[in-house]
């Protein structure tokens, strides 16, 4: 138990290393919170400083989620609980970073890491589904809610176990909240295009 509490706090430690902001501040000495969307993700960093550095944050924000159920799953109790708790504290820490004053991103890049390595088969699915729709209507945050919106679907059809759609409900539940302004710019019309340079 005590292990299985490390995990979860080193996680969400871990998770609150935003490699948006971190990477925006040394490549170009700004704070990604405030240009383009304001999201510190990986999206807004492929709006704001190109390709380059959008898959170089890409990149180490899947692999944070992967590391994190890989420590619940190395110090857990052999249960399926302490990867899915640990997975879950860094997309907290990465939506609410400990060390930028609370304000992160989306979770949707931790989200795919920890996904991928607690259900891949499902998030597997969900992900093939939400790329085919930002490659036809080029919007990230519509693909993004497909994928956190389709994997509990996904988890029940393939019978995986509890813990996995417990997480997956909780995931999807925090994205559509950090999605907010993001889906009432969707229902009126005004979302950002991938490719689009600029927008609030
Ligand atoms: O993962 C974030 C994406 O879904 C939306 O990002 O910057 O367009 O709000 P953004």
């Amino acid at each position: 138990m005590l292990y299985t509490i490390i995990a979860i706090v080193i996680s969400y430690l871990l998770g609150s290393v935003s490699f948006s902001i971190v990477i925006a501040k040394a490549v170009k000495g700004i704070d990604i919170r405030q240009h383009g969307s304001g999201n510190a993700g990986a999206t807004n960093t492929l709006r704001v400083l190109g390709k380059g550095p959008s898959i170089a944050v890409l990149a180490l924000d899947i692999g944070k989620g992967i590391l994190a159920v890989w420590l619940g799953r190395w110090l857990g109790d052999g249960n399926d609980w302490a990867p899915v708790l640990a997975g879950l504290a860094a997309i907290v820490g990465h939506n609410w970073p400990v060390w930028f004053r609370f304000k992160g991103g989306k979770g949707i890049a931790t989200t795919i890491g920890v996904m991928a390595s607690i259900a891949f088969l499902p998030a597997l699915i969900a992900g093939i589904i939400a790329i085919l729709s930002i490659v036809f209507t080029r919007f990230v945050s519509l693909g993004s809610l497909l994928f956190v919106c389709l994997t509990p679907v996904f988890v029940v059809i393939l019978d995986r176990p509890a813990p996995l759609l417990w997480a997956s409900l909780i995931i999807c539940a925090f994205a559509i909240v950090r999605h907010r302004s993001n889906i009432v710019k969707l229902v009126k019309g005004t979302e950002n295009k991938l490719g689009a340079k600029k927008g609030m």
